[in-house]
C-alpha cells in the first residue's frame, strides 16, 4: 500500500472518484454468530436478525457467519428455537452472501467428540439446510479430528475452511512450541487436506500486530489457499493487528457491525472501511449503507439485549490477556470459581500455577473446552495440593485428555501426571495414540430409537444425539407435548423500554420501595437476645417461625463449614439434633435430610457444585481413597475419594442436587 493513495483521498469525492481497489480485502461479517456469542451469551434470536438481513446481504461481504459455535446449544436450550430452521429462514432473506458456520471438528457444535456416524450425518444435514462455508477447528490443532467431517464437506460441494488456533507460551510469538514454523507447518497440513481457505483463529485476542504480520507473510509465502484472520478484540490489539495483517497480504478479515463490536467480540467494520478507503485494498463498501444498518440495530434490536452486556467493568479491553495470556472467558470462570470457594485471595497463586499445569498437560491451546480443562485443574491444584502431593484432585476431563480422548497435545503430557490421572480410569490405564473417534461406538441408531414417536426427521434426531437431555425437552416443546417455560420466550422491545423507564426513575430517586411483606405477629417461640458489639448493646427479637429452634446437626469433625451451622443462641445447645420436622407433603423435594445422629467421618463437598452420581450406596464397605461421589463444578467432573475406610452410614444427596462448599455428602462409620 503506497502513501500516495492515502494523500490522494483527502481531496477526493467519496463516491465519484473512488477507484476500484486492485486487491480488495474481503470481509466476513460475524455479527449474527460470534458477535452476539461474545457479547450477549449467544442469545440473539432469528426474529432479531431478519430486520437487517436483506440490507446486510447488499453490503458485499465475502460471507456472513450465522450459525455454529454455541448457537445450536443456546437456541434449543434457552430460546426454544429450532437451530436448523434458522439457516433456512435466514436463507430466504440473504440470497447472495454465502453462509459460514463454526464447526468444532469432531466436537461438531457440542463439547465432546461425537461418534463418526453422528459427525457425518450432522455435516450432511447442515449442508442440505443451506450452509456454504464450514470453518473447522480443533482445540488441540490435531487434524486427525478433521478426518471424518472434511470428506463430507467436500462431497456436499461446500467450502472447507481449516483453522489454526493461535496460542502462545511466551508473551509474544516464539519459543519452542508456538513459533512461526509451527503455524506454517499447520497451514501446510491444511493445504494438504484440501482446505479451500485457511483461517488463523485468534480466539483470545493474543496476536500482536507485528506477529500477525510475520506469521501471515510466512503463510502467504508457503501455501496457496487464501488466508483469513479471525482476531478477537479482547486485549485491544485487534484493530492494529488487522492493519498489519492487511499489509502482510491477508485475504479475508473478520469484523462485526459496530453495535456488535469490541470488548470480547471483534473490531467493527466501519473504521476499517474508512481506513482503507481509496487504497489498493479498499473494501468497496458503502459506509452510509452500514450506518443505515447500524441505525436499525441500535434502535430496534440491541435494546432487547443490553441487559446481557457485562457492564461491571469500565474498560472495554482486558488487561489480563496482555499480562497472563489468559482468555477473557477463562479468567472470569477462574475468578468465579475462586469466589465461590472464598479463595479469591489465591488468584496470584492461580496465575503462577496455570502455566505449570498447561505445561504438564502438553502446552495445549487455551480455547473451549481446553481453557476450561486447564483452568479448573489449576484451581484444584492451588486449593487441594500440599507440599507432599501434587494433582490431588484430578478432574474427569483431565483424565480424558491424558487418555488421548481429545487428541494429540502439542508436546507430550508429563508422564507422572498422566500415570496418576489414568490410575483406575475406566477406559484403561494405557493412553491411546489413535484418532480419538476410533474408540467411540456408533451413536446414531441409538439416538433414532430413543426418539421414536418424537423425532419427525433426521434433523430432530441430531438435536437429540448432540444434546440428549435438553434436546429431548426441546423436541417436546416443538411438537406440543410439553409447554415451554416462560424463560424461553422472547423479550420484547416494550419489555426493554419499560425496564429502562424504571431504571431512570430509580436513578432519579422517584421510586418508592414498598416492603414486600408486613411483619407477622410474634409467635409463641418469640425470644429476645442481648447482643453486644464492643461497647454497643442491641436487643434482638428472634422468632423461629415453625416450632422450637432446631439444630440441624452438629458434626464431631472439625471444619469451618460445620461451624457455620452451629447455632448462635446462648441457650444450652443440645449435643445431638432433635429430629428435623418432616417435610410437608406438598413440597416435592425438600433439602436432603442432614446426617443427623450418624456418627463417623464425613465427606465434605470441597467446592460448590452439582452431584453427578454417587458411586456407592448406604451399607457399602469402602476403602480409604475409593471414589464415593462425582461432583461437577464449573462443568468439570471431580471424583471425591473416601476420607476413611469403613461402611457408608448415610448419603445426603442424590444425582442432580446442588451442594455448597462444606456440605456433608456422606458419612462413613
Ligand atoms: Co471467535
Amino acid at each position: 500500500m503506497s502513501d500516495d493513495n492515502a494523500v490522494k483521498m483527502t481531496t477526493m469525492n467519496y463516491d465519484k472518484d473512488r477507484p476500484a481497489a486492485e486487491n480488495p480485502v474481503k470481509i466476513e461479517d460475524l455479527s449474527l454468530r460470534d458477535g452476539h456469542q461474545s457479547l450477549f451469551a449467544t442469545r440473539g434470536r432469528t426474529e432479531d436478525m431478519i430486520p437487517v438481513a436483506e440490507m446486510m446481504d447488499e453490503v458485499g461481504f465475502w460471507a456472513m457467519e450465522v450459525w455454529g459455535g454455541a448457537t445450536f446449544d443456546t437456541m434449543h436450550r434457552f430460546l426454544n428455537e429450532d437451530p436448523w430452521e434458522r439457516i433456512r429462514t435466514l436463507k430466504r432473506y440473504i440470497k447472495k452472501t454465502p453462509f459460514s458456520m463454526l464447526l468444532r471438528a469432531q466436537n461438531l457444535v457440542g463439547y465432546r467428540n461425537y461418534a463418526d456416524d453422528v459427525a457425518r450425518a450432522f455435516v450432511d444435514r447442515t449442508a442440505a439446510n443451506g450452509m456454504d462455508v464450514f470453518r473447522t477447528f480443533d482445540a488441540l490443532n490435531d487434524y486427525r479430528n478433521f478426518e471424518t467431517v472434511v470428506p463430507v464437506i467436500k462431497e456436499c460441494g461446500k467450502h472447507f475452511q481449516g483453522c489454526i488456533c493461535y496460542t502462545l507460551t511466551e508473551p509474544r510469538l516464539g519459543g519452542e512450541v508456538y513459533n512461526i514454523d509451527y503455524y506454517v507447518n499447520k497451514a501446510k497440513d491444511l493445504e494438504a487436506m484440501g482446505a479451500d481457505s485457511i483461517c488463523l483463529k485468534d480466539m483470545a485476542g493474543l496476536i500482536a500486530p507485528y506477529d500477525a504480520y510475520a506469521v501471515i507473510k510466512a503463510m502467504k509465502g508457503a501455501v496457496k489457499p487464501p488466508i483469513h484472520l479471525h482476531s478477537h478484540f479482547t486485549s485491544g490489539m485487534s484493530s492494529m493487528t488487522h492493519l498489519k495483517a492487511i499489509e502482510a497480504g491477508v485475504d479475508i478479515i473478520d469484523t462485526v457491525m459496530a453495535p456488535y463490536g469490541f470488548r470480547t467480540s471483534h473490531a467493527a467494520i466501519e473504521p476499517l472501511v474508512m481506513t482503507l478507503l481509496g487504497t489498493d485494498r479498499d473494501t468497496g463498501f458503502d459506509i452510509r449503507q452500514l450506518a443505515a444498518i447500524n441505525e436499525i440495530l441500535e434502535k430496534e434490536i440491541l435494546p432487547k439485549y443490553r441487559h446481557l452486556l457485562d457492564d461491571t467493568k469500565s474498560a472495554i479491553t482486558d488487561i489480563n490477556v496482555l499480562l497472563h495470556q489468559t482468555p477473557g472467558g477463562m479468567l472470569s470462570n477462574l475468578v468465579n470459581q475462586l469466589r465461590e470457594m472464598d479463595a479469591l485471595d489465591k488468584i496470584d497463586e492461580v496465575y503462577a500455577e496455570l502455566p505449570r499445569v498447561r505445561k504438564d498437560l502438553g502446552q495445549i491451546p487455551l480455547v473451549t473446552p481446553t481453557s476450561q480443562i486447564v483452568g479448573i485443574q489449576t484451581v484444584n491444584n492451588v486449593l487441594f495440593d500440599d507440599e507432599n502431593e501434587r494433582y490431588k484432585m484430578i478432574t474427569g476431563q483431565v483424565k480424558d485428555l491424558c487418555y488421548g480422548l481429545y487428541g494429540k497435545t502439542a508436546v507430550p503430557i508429563n508422564p507422572e501426571v498422566q500415570k496418576k490421572a489414568l490410575k483406575g480410569y475406566d477406559r484403561g490405564e494405557e493412553p491411546i495414540s489413535c484418532r480419538p473417534a476410533e474408540v467411540l461406538e456408533p451413536e446414531l441408531e441409538k439416538a433414532k430409537k430413543d426418539t421414536e414417536g418424537l423425532a419427525v426427521d433426521l434433523d430432530d434426531v441430531l438435536i437429540y444425539a448432540l444434546y440428549p437431555v435438553t434436546g429431548k425437552k426441546f423436541l417436546k416443546w416443538k411438537y406440543g407435548k410439553e409447554q415451554p417455560p416462560k424463560e424461553v420466550q422472547p423479550r420484547t422491545l416494550e419489555d426493554a423500554k419499560a425496564e429502562q423507564e424504571l431504571l431512570k426513575k430509580a436513578k432519579a430517586g422517584k421510586l418508592v420501595e414498598i416492603p414486600e411483606k408486613a411483619a407477622p405477629a410474634k409467635g409463641e417461640n418469640f425470644r429476645t437476645f442481648n447482643v453486644f458489639v464492643d461497647d454497643e448493646y442491641f436487643e434482638v427479637g428472634v422468632d423461629p417461625g415453625e416450632g422450637a429452634p432446631v439444630i440441624n446437626y452438629v458434626q464431631p469433625t472439625p471444619g469451618a463449614a460445620v461451624a457455620a451451622y452451629a447455632p448462635a443462641a446462648p441457650a444450652p445447645a443440645p449435643a445431638v439434633a432433635k429430629p428435623a420436622p418432616a417435610p410437608k407433603a406438598d413440597e416435592p423435594k425438600a433439602a436432603p435430610a442432614p446426617a443427623a445422629a450418624v456418627e463417623g467421618t464425613s465427606l465434605f463437598a470441597p467446592m460448590p457444585g452439582m452431584i453427578i452420581s454417587f458411586e456407592k450406596k448406604v451399607g457399602d464397605e469402602i476403602n480409604e481413597g475409593e471414589t464415593i461421589v462425582i461432583l461437577e463444578a464449573m462443568k468439570m467432573e471431580n471424583a471425591l475419594p473416601a476420607p476413611a475406610g469403613g461402611t457408608i452410614k448415610a448419603i445426603n444427596y442424590s444425582s442432580g442436587d446442588s451442594v455448597a462448599k462444606g456440605d456433608v455428602l456422606c458419612v462413613i462409620g
